[in-house]
């Protein structure tokens, strides 16, 4: 009991003397840095996975970046309480500057670029807004969007349904390459504005899978459902840790282009949503302090997912919500306007592949001593982020492999 409260003593020592810092940086606008922003987007992602949670026991798979990156082209388009209630949800309000308010656009350019690599890391993103005909749109907004975000505006008769539900689904597939179809069915005549943003990922592993080791494996999806998946596995060194007091141990697998996916596996005997309430942007720095490099044996199932969002439905609960109601205030885009709708779609797909086939060395196995094993064969958790900057690209929950 006094050594739990010495510690929290010490811990809230320490807190306080971070708040004696807090205020010089914070006159200092230039030392916010991408990996500011990263660390505030990460947090927004683990509110808003879990307001997707909430909702169901299913497999998710969304973009946090992409979703942020989304609001940050419309953060352009707002004012007044709009503007300060999206700053909050998505927790951006400690780099707004008033003076500058293409600040915190410019971040979101920056960070973007440093993850690409500008360009080197193809992440196949794109973010559309569909503006009904009767409304002006401003033109410095649209070259803002063009300009920062590389989003596009296109101008719809959301009246005339079903001619506007194929442009749509046209436009976006031929932006994303064929990947993404389908992406609405039917629409509310009464749309003023709708955002698509759509996100395709398939990263080519550091360390590739043998394919001739893939087999048909069980995948506990809980004591009463079983299912047979494609199983990839490997032994090599790999990052791994455990987290004792969450009941849970982590894996990472690096991809190609500085970015890795951290898996994280709960403890057999413990209930996945036990994770949902613990995980933060700190758990996460903590986790990838800790990892260390052993030589394991993996077992990891083949999966894809497609997954898509309301975010409209969903942010009213992050307190997101004016922008999509008769009081949105959206002058800086047009007049009298409203966001009627935001799609969110992403997809991913899991697999053996890795373009350094050749490069796939097996570290020296030392003789004698069988590896470890971190073995894949229950509900998990994963988190794709960009390493240099911890920028979260993807977060998603694999409750059964076999479904999309
Ligand atoms: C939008 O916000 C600005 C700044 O607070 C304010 O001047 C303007 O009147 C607002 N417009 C509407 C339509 O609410
Ligand atoms: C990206 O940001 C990180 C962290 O600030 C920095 O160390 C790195 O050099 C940057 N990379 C590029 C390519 O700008
Ligand atoms: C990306 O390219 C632009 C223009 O050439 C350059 O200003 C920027 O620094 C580059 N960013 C990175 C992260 O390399
Ligand atoms: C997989 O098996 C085939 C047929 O036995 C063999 O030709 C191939 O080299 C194997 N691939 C690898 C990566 O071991």
């Amino acid at each position: 009991m006094t050594a739990l409260k010495k510690m929290k003593m010490g811990f809230i020592f320490i807190f306080s003397s971070l708040c004696f810092l807090a205020p010089v940086t914070q006159t200092h606008p230039h030392h916010a840095s991408v990996v500011d922003l990263a660390f505030k987007n990460m947090d927004f992602a683990m509110n808003l996975y879990r307001k997707i949670s909430s909702d169901h026991d299913n497999n998710i798979f969304f973009s946090p970046l992409s979703i942020s990156t989304s609001f940050a082209a419309l953060l352009l388009a707002s004012d007044g309480d709009t503007h300060e209630e999206m700053l909050k949800g998505f927790n951006l309000e400690q780099l707004e500057r008033e003076d500058q308010p293409e600040f915190i656009p410019k971040l979101f350019q920056l960070l973007h670029e440093n993850i690409t690599q500008n360009g080197s890391l193809n992440l196949d993103q794109a973010v559309t807004l569909f503006v009904h005909r009767e409304f002006e749109v401003k033109k410095t907004f649209e070259d803002q969007i063009n300009r920062f975000f590389d989003a596009n505006i296109k101008i719809v008769d959301f009246a005339d349904t079903k001619p506007s539900v194929s442009l749509i689904n046209d436009y976006i597939k031929q932006k994303t390459g064929n990947r993404v179809t389908n992406v609405i069915d039917n629409l509310d005549p009464m749309t003023q504005l709708m955002l698509i943003n759509t996100i395709f990922f398939q990263g080519e592993w550091q360390l590739p899978f043998n394919p001739n080791l893939t087999k048909s494996s069980p995948f506990y999806i809980d004591s009463y459902n079983i299912v047979l998946v494609p199983t990839m596995s490997k032994e090599d060194k790999f990052y791994t840790m455990e987290d004792v007091l969450l009941g849970a141990k982590l894996l990472k697998l690096p991809y190609n282009a500085g970015v890795s996916m951290l898996i994280l596996l709960p403890n057999q005997d413990m209930d996945y949503t036990h994770i949902d309430d613990e995980i933060s942007a700190a758990k996460f720095k903590y986790w990838i302090s800790k990892l260390r490099k052993i030589k394991l044996e993996i077992h990891l199932p083949k999966f894809k997912m497609e997954q898509s969002y309301p975010l409209h439905n969903l942010l009213p609960g992050l307190g997101v919500s004016s922008i999509f109601t008769f009081s949105a205030n959206l002058t800086r885009l047009s007049k009298d306007l409203k966001v009627s709708e935001v799609l969110h779609k992403a997809v991913i797909e899991v697999d053996e592949i890795g373009t350094t086939a050749a490069a796939a060395t097996t570290t020296g196995i030392i003789a004698y001593s069988l590896p470890r094993t971190f073995i894949i064969n229950r509900p998990f958790f994963f988190f794709i982020y960009h390493e240099d900057t911890n920028g979260l690209l993807f977060m998603g929950r694999v409750i059964d492999p076999t479904k999309m």
